[in-house]
């Protein structure tokens, strides 16, 4: 084992929100993680250039076999401080299960996973969704998505979606929230926290794939943000790095939402979107 502590792992690392990620943490040891080796290899390089201290392995999340070699990587590189689970798709994906597979069922094996990594101040941060605030309350639904492993848990909320993936991420994405809470005590016991970000619009390659899927939907949201803007990847990687944080060190089990203020304005104006 090496002397790296105060690891910083960071799933979807070669993507936007991933690799802001990546650079507010400088200083620190990284472990960059993504769907491909190459992409992989490519932020690494780039990083290491920018003079940080980042290694990668790849690793298909929905995969429990690459799960464990991602955990050995880490626990040979030495002590997590944070995972910072990014990795996920749109809805852009017209494959709903593909959807659920990926956002929610593989963040649950995820923080199975790094649990048994986790230490004294260690924490998880997780990425929801705005669109996961605009899902309400509803315990036949809620009760699929907090066990998402369950074998008719996709069943269940399929029923909800009316077949449409855009609904699908929004009900992943509470899925996601939901888990912070169901994992928040045990990750308490060893003094360690999980929290979750709902960004907005955020100009991430995910983010430009969607407005070009719905340009409409994307000038709404914009005219409707209090701060008149779009997020940028910084915006949401300075929240998370505050939340690694010993600032942020009595935060657990909630959701921080970072989307300039939209979806209250939305959700008053009782605008679908
Ligand atoms: N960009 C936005 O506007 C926005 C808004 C709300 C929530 N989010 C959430 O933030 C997170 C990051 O989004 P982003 O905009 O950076 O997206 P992105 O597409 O730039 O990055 C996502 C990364 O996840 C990786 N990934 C996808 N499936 C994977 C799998 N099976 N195994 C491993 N890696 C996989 C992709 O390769 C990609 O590098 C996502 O969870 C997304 O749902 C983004």
């Amino acid at each position: 084992m090496s002397n790296l502590k105060n690891l910083i792992v960071i799933t979807g690392g070669a993507g936007g929100i991933g690799q802001a990620c990546a650079r507010a943490f400088k200083g620190q040891p990284l472990i960059i993680t993504d769907y491909s080796q190459e992409k992989v290899d490519e932020t690494v390089n780039l990083l290491s250039k920018e003079g940080f201290d980042v290694s990668g392995i790849s690793c298909d999340i929905t995969s429990k076999k690459d799960i464990d070699s991602l955990i050995n990587y880490v626990s040979e590189k030495g002590a997590l401080k944070a995972l910072i689970h990014t990795a996920g798709v749109s809805g852009t994906v017209k494959d709903l299960k593909r959807v659920y597979t990926i956002d929610l069922v593989a963040t649950d094996l995820l923080v199975d996973a790094f649990y048994e990594l986790a230490e004294k101040d260690s924490v998880v941060i997780l990425l929801s969704s705005m669109m996961a605030h605009t899902v309400p309350p509803n315990k036949e639904y809620d009760d699929a998505l907090i066990n998402p492993q369950g074998p008719e848990s996709f069943d269940i909320v399929s029923r909800y979606v009316n077949n449409d993936s855009d609904m699908m991420y929004n009900f992943a994405k509470r899925g996601v929230q939901l888990l912070t809470h169901k994992n928040a005590d045990r990750w308490g016991k060893k003094g360690a926290r999980i929290v979750s970000i709902s960004p907005g619009v955020i100009e991430t390659p995910m983010a430009l794939k969607a407005a070009e899927e719905h340009p409409e939907k994307m000038e709404m949201i914009k005219r409707a943000t209090p701060l008149k803007r779009n997020g940028q990847p910084e915006d949401i990687a300075d929240v998370a790095r505050f939340l690694a944080s010993d600032a942020a060190r009595f935060i657990t089990s909630t959701d921080i939402l970072v989307d300039g203020g939209v979806i209250q304005n939305i959700k008053r104006m009782g605008q679908k979107i």
